[in-house]
């Protein structure tokens, strides 16, 4: 797990769920502590002002994204691309190959993100997310590394 240095696991969550948006359901604070605790997961919280944070596991030699999210009040400043740079130099030291991810199709401001990174579609779940009784496809989209 990876965090920033000097916040303690408590202060962690509290700065985690204080983030606000309507884009996902928090975690609990035991599920929280649980994820933070596997060494193949990774939470990076953004620095310095702890208002986004990047979710992911590692597999093998891949990354995979499971959720970025920014404070809504702090979109647009660069934070959603700072965290995925902290997230490449991660992998970069640990030498994995590919990050991957699931987007819905419809989330272009995410798309948009990912592609600014050189992320590539690969292809397309059907129906992965339902939104009120609404289907809607996911993108898979990976990153190359080398
Ligand atoms: C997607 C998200 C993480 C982007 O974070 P952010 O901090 O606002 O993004 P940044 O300011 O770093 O912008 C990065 C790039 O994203 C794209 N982007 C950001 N906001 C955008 C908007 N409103 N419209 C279109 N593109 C946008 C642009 O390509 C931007 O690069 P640029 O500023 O050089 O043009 C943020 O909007 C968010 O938390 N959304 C809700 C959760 C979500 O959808 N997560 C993704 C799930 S897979």
């Amino acid at each position: 797990m990876q965090k920033r240095n000097n916040i303690k696991n408590d202060s962690l969550y509290e700065y985690y769920s204080a983030i606000e948006d309507d884009y996902e359901k928090k975690w609990k604070k035991k599920d929280f502590n649980s994820f933070i605790s596997n060494q193949h997961n990774i939470f990076i919280l953004s620095q310095p002002e702890p208002v986004g944070f990047i979710k992911a596991r590692i597999i093998k030699d891949e990354i995979e994204i499971i959720s970025i999210l920014i404070d809504k009040n702090f979109r647009k400043k660069g934070i959603g691309k700072g965290l995925l740079n902290d997230l490449l130099s991660l992998a970069n030291k640990k030498k994995i190959q590919h990050i991957f991810l699931e987007v819905s199709v419809e989330n272009k401001v995410a798309i948009n993100l990912y592609k600014k990174f050189n992320f590539i579609k690969i292809g397309e779940r059907k129906d992965y997310y339902n939104l009120n009784g609404r289907n809607i496809n996911a993108n898979i989209m990976r990153l190359v590394l080398f």
